[in-house]
């Protein structure tokens, strides 16, 4: 059998098992969505954002890309958190990033590998903003986990800049920010940091706005 076939028939082996546990299961999610969390992570397919925290469909609102990046030119993830935050009323925004990230990695290495190298660009913007902390760790591999906490730390950062979490935190007091990594050799998560809207300083990017 072709690979991709075997895909559609798990499809129906899993539509059929969800529909023996609760008939009514599709007739409930086929409805709306409400979830109360937004899940920012790295597209690897080692980590499934669902998967990996135990969750159904209908719980988590999911936006992945190389190396969990939140970057402020980028209209698809703004897009996502605008309608996270302002439509679904998402609680919790978790940027979640893992050991052993390709893209971090590639970051770290002086190849050229084309038009990707843009897209790595930011995380090396993270390593020279740390220089002094990652240069003083020997160790390649220890130096490459922190890299990817690091990651973590200023794209959950990133987020709490954005104007629709800024807005929303003068509004109505939510989303609160989670920073985690995930690692690929345990299956387990790390809890880095979380941001919340009275403990963050928002510095240069703070936005005043008029119809507050
Ligand atoms: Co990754």
């Amino acid at each position: 059998m072709e690979s991709y076939k075997k895909l559609l028939d798990s499809n129906k082996t899993w539509a059929q098992n969800k529909i023996r546990i609760a008939p009514d299961f599709f007739e409930r999610t086929a409805c709306e969505q409400t979830p109360e969390f937004l899940w920012i992570g790295c597209s690897d397919s080692r980590v499934p954002a669902e998967e990996i925290v135990g969750s159904a469909p209908g719980e988590i609102f999911v936006h992945r890309n190389v190396a969990n990046l939140v970057v402020h030119t980028d209209f698809n993830l703004l897009s996502v958190v605008q309608y996270g935050v302002e439509v679904l009323k998402i609680k919790h925004i978790i940027v979640c990033g893992h050991y052993g990230c390709g893209g971090v990695q590639a970051a770290m290495s002086p190849k050229y590998l084309g038009l990707i190298n843009k897209w790595l660009r930011h995380i090396q913007d993270v390593y020279h903003d740390h220089t002094a902390e990652l240069d003083a760790i020997a160790d390649d591999n220890k130096r490459f986990r922190r890299l990817v906490e690091l990651n973590v730390v200023e794209q959950a950062s990133h987020i709490a800049q954005t104007s629709f979490v800024q807005h929303a935190w003068q509004r109505e007091n939510r989303p609160l920010v989670h920073g985690w990594v995930y690692d690929v050799s345990s299956g387990l998560i790390k809890d880095l940091l979380t941001i919340s809207p009275d403990k963050f300083d928002l510095g240069i990017y703070r936005y005043e706005f008029s119809d507050l």
